[in-house]
């Protein structure tokens, strides 16, 4: 489903060169719920960002969904993109100035549909993270953890088999960020979405499938659960 083959990145600038990733190997497998943890800075956002197909490695391979991405031009990985991943980073990434509806309907506008089918699927979205009560509300009119509820709907709602989570409960509470956690764990389960999660709160890690931790660009540690 989504295989990483000697991923390397290296961000150049005028006076020093990171490495981000070094030779970075990864197999995740249809319907796994996969979290990584790492320090600040070792590379967790450029390795999600690789997978999602946001930034290009400077060597090595993108396999998603069986195709080989590397050549693709901007426009196919645009397509490919808004068909097959939905993203939710850690600040939710909302337009304010659009409704909750609308905003959830962003990815579909990029597709061949009618006013009403994006409409209805938003709504269906909406309704499956508990929103359909505030869709026409704005941003700022809604707590940190329905924001990230609204992000969710927008990564849900053109139905990608593959979502890239980037630290979702990074900014919430407790009791939120589980809510969220909630959210995604049954997608995992009733969808079989295959969920890729970066996260700094190890009690989420733990009710994934598998935890790998990522060090100055390398695997140090990898464990499977069992739930
Ligand atoms: N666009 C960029 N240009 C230069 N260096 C970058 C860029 N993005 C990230 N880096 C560097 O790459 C390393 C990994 O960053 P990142 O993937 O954001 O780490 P994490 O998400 O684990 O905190 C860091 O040293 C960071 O400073
Ligand atoms: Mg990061």
């Amino acid at each position: 489903m989504i295989s990483l083959q000697n991923v390397e990145k290296v961000y150049q600038t005028t006076s020093i060169e990171t490495v981000a990733l070094d030779g970075i190997n990864l197999e995740v497998q249809q319907g796994e719920f996969l979290s990584i943890m790492g320090p600040s800075g070792c590379g967790k956002s450029t390795l999600l960002n690789i997978m999602g197909l946001l930034d290009e490695p400077s060597a090595g391979d993108v396999i998603l969904n069986g195709s080989k991405i590397t050549g693709y031009s901007n426009k196919q990985l645009a397509r490919f993109r808004n068909q097959n991943i939905g993203f939710i980073f850690q600040s939710y990434h909302l337009i304010n100035d659009l409704k909750v509806i609308d905003n959830v309907e962003l990815p579909l506008l990029y597709r061949n549909m009618s006013r009403k089918e994006r409409y209805d699927l938003s709504v269906e979205a909406l309704t499956k993270v508990g929103l359909k009560n505030r869709i026409d509300h704005f941003p700022n009119q809604l707590s940190g953890g329905q924001r990230q509820r609204v992000a969710i709907a927008r990564a849900i709602v053109g139905k990608p088999t593959i979502i890239l989570a980037d630290e979702p409960t990074g900014n919430l509470d407790s009791r939120m960020g589980n809510e969220i956690m909630d959210i995604l764990l049954k997608l995992n389960e009733e969808e079989g979405t295959t969920i890729v999660m970066v996260t700094h709160d190890e009690s989420m890690a733990l009710k994934t499938h598998r935890l790998a931790r990522l060090f100055d660009g390398t695997w140090v540690e990898e464990k499977a659960f069992q739930h």
